[in-house]
């Protein structure tokens, strides 16, 4: 990206806010569709989920008592938020790629009290808004909201350059990316972070199909609604015509792989409307819609020093389901 060339459009929002605008590219999303479900292994990309409805359906599965991840990962930064603060030697600076609402950095701003926090966030609004109400609960914390796609954006503009980093990059969302991909993401954060920064990351843990495919496949249906909430999504944005009623959640975990897989299976054909042209999707095909890989603290580990990070600390629950990595740059 050449934003760094350029002079950095941003605008005081509160005395603790400043906005900056990276004008992520928007993307031809008719473009995109049409190409992954006309490809002969049909699938969606995941952030095709979260429009308003998918993001209130997901924190919805996150308070179900199968979703273990998002309350296991929040006891984990309650209990090591002092000792990860006195490993980094007090950091200053927080980062978090796809901060989203905001919600988890509270627990760091909390415990660390920091100078500084930079969310970088592709949907403007959802910014804007989890960005100001930051402001007004940390009035000593000044917030630096940046706009950008951040899988495109991963060098800051010079004029937030901060020795000493921390990128904070949680949830597991790491277990979307692909295994080449997520290398590449992954040094992608370490160029975030800077000389003397360090990651904490976390990565969802390996363990038997049984807790994993009730993860996925919650009692109340939530994790189905959330998967079919693609398709509302597309029916709305591109007028697809899916037929949702015929239309099946289907969710396992791929052991081989190491992944849980989340598709959406035609129960009829389905002539989708894709602009100008229909695509027909024969009854038993499955749309894939999300990996969400698993990982053992080992390997895990492996991949951050793969990406040039040095392991500091990992910390685990008692139960082994979910791990939080430390590592510096
Ligand atoms: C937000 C990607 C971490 O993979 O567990 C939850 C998304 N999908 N239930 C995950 C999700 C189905 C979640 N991540």
């Amino acid at each position: 990206m050449k934003h760094q060339h350029t002079p950095l459009n941003h605008q005081q929002l509160c005395p603790n806010l400043t906005f900056y605008d990276l004008y992520p590219p928007a993307t031809d999303m008719l473009a995109e569709v049409s190409q992954s479900l006309s490809a002969p292994a049909p699938s969606l990309h995941p952030k095709y989920f979260y429009d308003e409805a998918g993001s209130a359906l997901f924190d919805r599965i996150t308070r179900t008592p199968e979703y273990y991840p998002t309350r296991t990962e929040t006891s984990l930064l309650t209990g090591y938020a002092e000792e990860i603060r006195a490993r980094l030697n007090q950091p200053q600076t927080i980062a978090e790629p796809g901060a989203g609402s905001c919600e988890k950095v509270r627990l760091l701003l909390d415990a660390w009290q920091p100078r500084h926090y930079m969310p970088l966030e592709i949907s403007r609004e959802c910014l804007l808004g989890a960005s100001r109400q930051l402001a007004q609960d940390f009035p000593d914390v000044h917030i630096s909201a940046v706009c950008a796609d951040y899988c495109q954006a991963m060098a800051m503009p010079q004029a937030l350059a901060q020795p000493g980093r921390v990128v904070f990059f949680p949830g597991s969302t790491i277990g979307n990316f692909e295994p080449a991909a997520r290398g590449e993401f992954l040094k992608g954060l370490r160029t975030l972070a800077g000389p003397g920064g360090a990651l904490l990351i976390g990565a969802d843990l390996q363990k038997p199909d049984t807790r994993l495919n009730a993860a996925y496949n919650d009692a109340e249906g939530l994790t189905a609604a959330f998967n079919m909430n693609a398709l509302h999504h597309l029916n709305r944005e591109l007028g697809c015509q899916f037929d949702t009623d015929n239309m099946q959640h289907v969710a396992f975990y791929n052991t081989a792989r190491q992944r849980i897989e989340m598709h959406l299976e035609c129960l009829s054909d389905q002539h989708i409307h894709l602009g100008e042209r229909t695509l027909t999707l024969k009854s038993g095909t499955r749309i894939h819609t999300e990996n969400s890989y698993k990982f053992t603290v080992e390997s895990f580990s492996a991949e951050l020093v793969a990406a040039g990070f040095t392991p500091l600390s990992c910390w685990t629950d008692p139960q082994n389901l979910f791990s939080l990595h430390l590592a510096q740059v």
